[in-house]
């Protein structure tokens, strides 16, 4: 069997990793072809995962780089026809729900080459995030969907697709969490910071709803008032370094730094206090790990983790930062109770779908 895999982004690759072990494991004889778009291209943001994560040195390059969305997109699917030509797929495998998803589906789909899409089923029912665009056309178009929470099925089926095209697979991104986590414990990330475990909020923005526009130096502002009360740590996604950078004045008390590596954010994610962010992954993890998380959002397209306790949406709204220490004193410390399936196996599970 022939297989190729498409990534692109951060987290792409902490999606897509384990599922490429296991079906390399799971069909040795294949072939496995990986396909880097260049979506993300820093160093920070790209080479560094995919040797923490131990992915094979992609096959092709695309080198797409930034640009708006018809660009990226059509640049994408401009480099990916011919590779899809050479290498002749039987399926293609996409996780997510960013450009080069979108981009990879549409071109797979018209060269008549059957579509895996990996995290499907998410809705936040806001047509402005383009997210959302890219998943419901993933969706639409893949043959093989692989599902890690309950509300993606009714989510499917309002679109009308069928419950044969449903694996219920969990969650690869855990997947990826639970084989570093022996790793991560023993990184100690928060005492190289100067931060103590436990009392440190991390946060992580990078959506366009909050940092192209004012909120974001509302956002600054009220996360250097937080600071007076506890240690802010803000590893700085691109995007928002380069709007930061327009902000005056110096943001004091605030822990910036370069994108981490996954190892130290992780390490730093299970150690935090608590963690204020716009991130889809982040609340996810924050969940398996049972860290308090508040998301700076109208909406999610996971609201498995607000079920399960541990997440809270604030709103669109920097004011509400305000609220953070007095939500967390009081809240009870129950343990961790992830949803079902999200337990370090679902790529196997997807391995199994795909080789039978
Ligand atoms: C993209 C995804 C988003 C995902 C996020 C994860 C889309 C539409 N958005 O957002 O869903 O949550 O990745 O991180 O696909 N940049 C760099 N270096 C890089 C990459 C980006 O400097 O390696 C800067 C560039 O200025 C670029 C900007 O970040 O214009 C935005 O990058 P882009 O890939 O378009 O979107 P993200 O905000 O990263």
């Amino acid at each position: 069997m022939r297989i190729l895999y498409v990534v692109g982004t951060r987290p792409n690759f902490v999606k897509t990793a384990p599922v490429i072990a296991a079906l390399r494991r799971r069909l040795p004889e294949g072939a496995h072809t990986i396909v880097h778009t260049g979506q993300h291209y820093d160093r920070l943001m790209s080479e560094v995962f995919l040797e923490e994560l131990g992915v094979p040195a992609p096959d092709h390059m695309l080198e797409v780089g930034s640009g708006s969305h018809a660009v990226q997109t059509a640049r994408t699917m401009e480099r990916l026809e011919p590779v899809l030509l050479a290498e002749e797929p039987e399926l293609v495998v996409v996780p997510g729900d960013v450009n080069s998803t979108l981009a990879a589906a549409l071109t797979a789909i018209k060269l008549g080459i059957p579509v895996a899409h990996v995290e499907a089923g998410l809705r936040s029912f806001d047509m402005t995030m383009p997210e959302e665009v890219n998943r419901i056309v993933a969706d639409r178009f893949a043959e093989l969907l692989f599902l890690h929470s309950e509300e993606a099925v009714a989510n499917l089926r309002a679109e009308g697709i069928p419950d044969q095209r449903m694996h219920m697979v969990g969650n690869t991104m855990i997947d990826t969490l639970v084989a570093l986590e022996a790793r991560f414990r023993a990184a100690g990330s928060a005492a190289r910071l100067g931060v103590a475990p436990g009392e440190y909020l991390l946060v992580t923005l990078h959506r366009p709803a909050l940092v192209d526009g004012p909120l974001l130096p509302e956002t600054v502002a009220q996360l250097t008032a937080l600071a007076r009360e506890m240690p802010v740590v803000f590893p700085v996604h691109p995007r928002t370094r380069k709007m930061m950078e327009a902000i005056e004045g110096e943001h004091p008390g605030l822990l910036l730094s370069e994108p981490l590596g996954y190892l130290d954010f992780l390490s730093l994610l299970a150690d935090a206090g608590a963690v204020l962010t716009d991130s889809g992954g982040i609340q996810e993890e924050t969940t398996y790990l049972g860290v308090p998380c508040f998301t700076l959002r109208d909406n999610t397209e996971r609201p498995v983790t607000v079920n399960a306790g541990t997440n809270t949406l604030l709103g669109l709204d920097p004011a509400a930062i305000a609220g953070i220490p007095a939500a967390l004193a009081e809240r009870g410390s129950a343990p961790p109770q992830p949803p079902p399936l999200w337990d370090g196996r679902a790529a196997e599970r997807i391995a199994d779908v795909i080789a039978a």
